[in-house]
């Protein structure tokens, strides 16, 4: 089989070129996104092998699939990114449902952690050897309230992260997952009667901005956020609009609505055009980074083994489990 990467760094090849000759698949790595104009490079190729920045619309599926593309391999679990209703019958589009949710909740933990205690601040001041604590106070999170929003693989494993921590949590899920020693509630409740509120589900229609300006003047005043999930999960001017009226006791962001063309690249000398994104980084209490979650040894392990064990059963016609679409969900 052969498999062209887009958007490679030295650390997927670490785990995906020995599995690959392993496998006997012919692997050509590219540090180019997959988009319009790179689409064409997969010509003859059997299948491609995608990340989250990689966008993959309708008429580059059409375009693969003219030219005899079989597949899209996704190196996430999330899958907005690729127009799975335009592949229906044309390209088998399969993802990494899981491979470290421990990794992103703990992440989303630090991201808290973080903008309450502002040890980044703290790390750059003593270097300088500025010992003061002006500005740096947080609060403690023991006994507060966390909203979980989505109860996934990643949301549970936030939740006993934050039992951890003492914190009394709450979840919201329109499907709530049975036995699970978490209080479930309704949206609006969660995001009334929380101190901290982290998200954890996954961006569909129906999810898109649901932080915005109403749900956010729900909020209790200085709450925190956490978005580890989606960047368009959250209204971005509704958010500063927040911040501005000072709303939030901290907000970490490790995705963004605009991240595409932005992350994962060193831009530090570039002007950066989105002056959404340059405002938030100017808030004392806003952490942002670079979509880096799920960046740990043992979930990109993982995410090497599933890609190539779902590349393995495409290629031998094997039972397809980690296939997305609208004809994966009626099998
Ligand atoms: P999952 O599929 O196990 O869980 C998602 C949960 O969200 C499900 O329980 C589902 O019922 C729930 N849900 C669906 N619609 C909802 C709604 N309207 N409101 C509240 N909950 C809703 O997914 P998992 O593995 O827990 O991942 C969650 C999200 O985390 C992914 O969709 C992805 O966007 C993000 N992610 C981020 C990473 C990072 O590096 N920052 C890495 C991996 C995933």
């Amino acid at each position: 089989m052969k498999i062209l990467f887009y958007s490679t760094k030295p650390y997927d090849r670490y785990w995906f070129e020995p599995l690959g000759r392993d496998y006997g698949f012919d692997i050509h790595f590219l540090e180019l996104p997959c988009n319009e104009e790179t689409v064409v490079l997969a010509r003859d190729y059997d299948v491609i092998c995608v990340f989250v920045k990689d966008l993959v619309n309708a008429s580059m599926i059409q375009f693969l699939y003219e030219h005899n593309v079989k597949g899209i391999l996704l190196r996430s679990a999330g899958f907005n990114h690729v127009d799975v209703k335009a592949a229906e019958g044309k390209l088998v589009v399969l993802r990494v449902p899981s491979y470290s949710p421990e990794a992103v909740a703990e992440f989303a933990m630090t991201l808290l952690l973080t903008v309450n205690r502002r040890t980044h601040k703290a790390y750059n001041r003593t270097r300088d050897f500025n010992m003061s604590l002006n500005g740096l106070m947080g609060v403690d999170f023991y006994q507060k309230t966390a909203g979980i929003i989505g109860s996934g693989k990643i949301g549970q494993a936030m939740i006993r992260i934050c039992k951890g921590f003492g914190m009394q949590v709450l979840a919201y899920d329109p499907y709530p997952v049975k036995n699970l020693d978490v209080e479930y509630m309704e949206l609006t409740d969660l995001i009334k009667e929380s101190d901290v509120i982290s998200l954890h589900c996954p961006l569909t229609s129906g999810t898109k901005h649901m932080i915005n300006r109403n749900t956010i003047a729900m909020m209790k005043d200085r709450v925190f956020l956490v978005n580890t999930s989606r960047g368009s999960l959250i209204e971005t001017e509704a958010l500063i609009e927040g911040l501005v009226n000072k709303k939030f006791g901290g907000v970490g962001l490790d995705v963004y609505e605009e991240e595409e063309g932005i992350f994962y690249e060193d831009r530090s000398t570039e002007i950066i055009q989105d002056e959404n994104l340059a405002r938030l980084m100017t808030f004392p209490n806003v952490l942002i980074t670079s979509h880096m979650g799920f960046f740990t040894e043992e979930a990109l392990q993982a995410i090497a083994i599933v890609t190539m064990e779902n590349a393995y059963m495409l290629e031998n016609g094997l039972p397809l489990v980690n296939q997305v679409g609208v004809l994966a969900e009626k099998k």
